[in-house]
Formats: structure tokens, sequence, C-alpha cells
């Protein structure tokens, strides 16, 4: 049985990534979207907050459950009976660091490989942190995350009574 991984931050769940979920649960039985729980980061939202916003957004597909983890990638992918990372490329700036994940993972653990995934042009400027920039500003991220996902967004500045700091994540 085809199992995949597709890990991230989600901080939240972008079109951009709903688009990667879509696509690669195409491609394997079971698609695990996987939540880091990584306390390095400073994310907006918990891990169970993150979880929640993304299984409203992948009602229909039958073959995704969404999971977090934390520690090595690698340990994850096995314990789920996994052998394939799904990973989105944006632009080429993301790929030097993508290669060195997807290098080090196959050092790690090479029965497990990375699967790239090119982004479809029309969300390749997307990602989580320009979309918290943007709401922290006052904008609107229509066409970038749903609109569930943008409420959840304002409520969460709403309840810190700062503007939402922007964070270094994917
Ligand atoms: O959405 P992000 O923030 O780009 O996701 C990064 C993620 C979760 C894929 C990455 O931080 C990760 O793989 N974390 C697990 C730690 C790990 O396994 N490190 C060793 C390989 S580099």
């Amino acid at each position: 049985m085809k199992i995949g991984v597709y890990p991230g931050s989600f901080d939240p769940i972008t079109h951009g990534h709903l688009d990667i979920i879509k696509r690669a649960a195409v491609l394997v039985e079971t698609l695990y979207v996987a939540v880091v729980a990584n306390p390095n980061k400073n994310p907006l939202f918990s891990v169970e907050e993150r979880s929640e916003m993304i299984r409203r957004e992948i009602q229909g597909l039958p073959n995704v459950k969404v999971d977090s983890f934390h520690g090595l990638l690698v340990e994850y992918v096995k314990s789920k009976g996994a052998r394939i990372i799904f990973k989105g490329l944006r632009a080429i700036s993301d790929f030097e660091s993508e290669f060195q994940m997807a290098l080090v993972n196959r050092e790690l653990e090479p029965s497990v490989d990375t699967l790239f995934l090119m982004t479809s042009p029309h969300y390749a400027f997307l990602s989580s942190s320009v979309i918290k920039q943007v709401i922290s500003l006052g904008g609107e991220a229509k066409g970038m995350v749903s609109d569930f996902v943008a409420r959840r967004m304002k409520e969460k500045q709403a309840q810190s009574g700062t503007p939402i700091k922007k964070v270094k994540s994917g």
C-alpha cells in the first residue's frame, strides 16, 4: 500500500498547501498531512488549531488524514509505514534548503524518498508568512487562504490585541 506524508508548519494552511495536498493525494492510497510541533519556531496557531483548520479544508478528500509529529521526520514517516515524503517547491529560493533536507533525510533513512511537486503558478507567490503580514497590516487574504482561515487569523489578532507578528515559516 502506498502511503505518503506531506509535512509542514501549516501556520496556517494556504491555498498553495491545499493544491499540493490534492495533487499528492491522487498519487498514494493514504496521505498523512503532518503538522510539525516545533518548539523552536513561534507559531501563530497551536498544533491543534492548525490541524483543525486543515481538517476543514480537506473535507471531500477521503484518503487524506491529518496528524502531527515532533522529532525527526523520517522516524515519523517510518512509524506510518510510509516511504514517500511530499514537498512543494515554489521558487528557486526554496530549492537549496529543500535539497539539503531531502539529502539529510535520505542519509538518515535510505528507504524514505522525497517527491517534489512544483507549485501551481497561481500559488507560486504564497507563503503562510506573507499572508500573516498581509492580515496583520489590515489587508485581505482573499484567494490566498479560505474565508474560514482568514477569519481565524483575524480573530487571533483581535484576541492577542497586537498585530500578528511575521514569523519565519513556510
Ligand atoms: O512548512 P515548513 O516549516 O517548511 O516545514 C518544515 C519541516 C516540518 C518539513 C521541517 O522542519 C522538518 O522536516 N522538521 C522535522 C525535523 C527533522 O526531521 N530534521 C532533520 C531533516 S532536515
